[in-house]
């Protein structure tokens, strides 16, 4: 019996051995459902997609397999501010690749420096450390303020606390889900982070409070809530949270990574109190959603906390990302995307309000980074609500059950959003 098995395992490794030397002949998916069955067998089950099997992107447009056209309202969860292959930023990388893609930060290359200075200058701040993706922007905006908790804060060792709001998102790393409130995220995952404190969002007198803790180092916080539904913070927020961290000698991390770079109709949202934050995390559009690129901002008294050696990523700040991360950064000014999310968002939220408020009892947002909350009966919910959207060329995808997410690609023209809003009324008012 046990030598059947000792057989049996020899033969499968022999068999495994075969195959790792051979390419995998699969052939290209011929129908939708040939492609969600793929993904459902060989693909880990972490995602439930609504089901469109896109093959093109271009602008504010997606095709499907079938060659049908639909119009974006997802920009891949904010990544694609610019649209789906921006000429320019396409451009960007394309020329770069000729030229020079990854040589670790072991050595200097000519890029990455020219990228600093440019970021820091845009933004304001002495000093940025690139990473890749929005998750690990918030795992080095934390270890940051660790790092200058102890050694500029002067707190005890391994005392340092974090603040975090209720219904924070960001990200998928086990910090990240060590400070969410959504069991979704957390459940049997453990054991968690030590040293993440949680505060109900849009609360000040609870950051007061928590704040009164003098090893609370940092307050980390999305300057809108962008996963937990687009949730809008009372205005004064902003200005509040940093005058708290200032009185209380607690750094402000701004998570900018999907309300930032033009999406709620301002550069980074925060500026729409005309606050600066100590540290700010950008992502998702900093590529215009061709690569992973994400950034900490910060001055030095924060980022030189850090030296040679102590954090690093092997992607982060090659020249790749750099050249890529300039252009997506330029076409958001050159082409004026922030006031262009203004405007177009007071004309979405206002035609999206004239709804049947029985069936969408709430819209908001804040430029261009919307959502609407569908009433859920026995007959329909915000899923069946997005399916039917498909049905009529619009993509979109609902969050937190009964919300959905309206955020398209900023390079929406006004005839485009206004074609829009008559698909989203008459998919709802189907549902009368
Ligand atoms: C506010 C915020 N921060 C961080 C992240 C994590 O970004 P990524 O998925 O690139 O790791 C997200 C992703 O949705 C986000 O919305």
């Amino acid at each position: 019996m046990f030598k059947n098995h000792i057989i049996r395992g020899q033969q499968l490794i022999r068999k495994l051995s075969r195959a790792r030397s051979t390419i995998p002949q699969c052939a290209p998916a011929t129908t939708p459902q040939e492609v969600f069955d793929r993904e459902s067998k060989y693909g880990a089950h972490n995602y439930g997609p609504i089901p469109v099997a896109i093959t093109r992107t271009k602008g504010v447009h997606a095709w499907d397999i079938d060659n049908k056209r639909y119009y974006d309202f997802l920009s891949a969860y904010g990544a694609v501010n610019q649209g789906h292959l921006h000429p320019k930023i396409v451009g960007a990388l394309k020329d770069q690749l000729d030229i020079m893609t990854l040589t670790s930060r072991a050595f200097y290359t000519d890029v990455l420096g020219e990228y600093e200075e440019f970021i820091t200058k845009m933004f304001g701040y002495d000093k940025v450390l690139p990473m890749n993706t929005g998750v690990e922007g918030g795992e080095t905006a934390c270890k940051l303020a660790r790092r200058w908790g102890y050694e500029v804060k002067k707190v005890p060792k391994n005392q340092a606390r974090i603040v975090f709001a209720n219904d924070n998102f960001w990200g998928r790393t086990l910090a990240a889900i060590s400070s969410s409130s959504d069991p979704t995220c957390y459940e049997n995952f453990g054991p968690f982070m030590p040293g993440f404190d949680m505060i109900p969002y849009n609360d000040l007198a609870a950051l007061e409070k928590a704040c009164q803790n003098p090893n609370v180092v940092a307050f980390m916080v999305e300057p809108l809530q962008g996963e937990a539904g687009v949730i809008v913070p009372d205005p004064g927020y902003l200005q509040g949270v940093r005058d708290i961290c200032t009185r209380n000698n607690v750094l402000f991390i701004a998570d900018e990574v999907q309300t930032g770079l033009a999406r709620t109709g301002k550069m980074l949202c925060v500026d729409h109190e005309n606050v600066r934050p100590d540290l700010v995390i950008l992502g998702k559009a900093l590529s215009g959603g061709v690569y992973p690129v994400s950034a900490i901002l910060a001055d030095d008294e924060v980022m030189l906390t850090i030296r040679p050696g102590e954090h690093g990523s092997t992607y982060g700040g090659n020249p790749l990302a750099c050249r890529v991360a300039i252009a997506a950064l330029e076409v958001l000014v050159e082409e004026d995307l922030a006031n262009k999310a203004d405007k177009l968002g007071v004309i979405l939220r206002e035609e999206l309000g004239k709804m049947n408020k029985d069936i969408v009892p709430i819209v908001r947002g804040k430029g261009m980074m919307n959502a609407i909350v569908i009433k859920e009966t026995p007959d329909y919910n915000a899923w069946k609500v997005c399916l039917k959207l498909r049905d009529n060329g619009l993509l979109a995808k609902p969050t937190h059950g009964d919300t959905i997410r309206f955020t398209p690609p900023l390079v929406i023209t006004e005839d485009q959003l206004m074609e829009c809003v008559d698909i989203i009324k008459d998919t709802v008012m189907s549902f009368q």
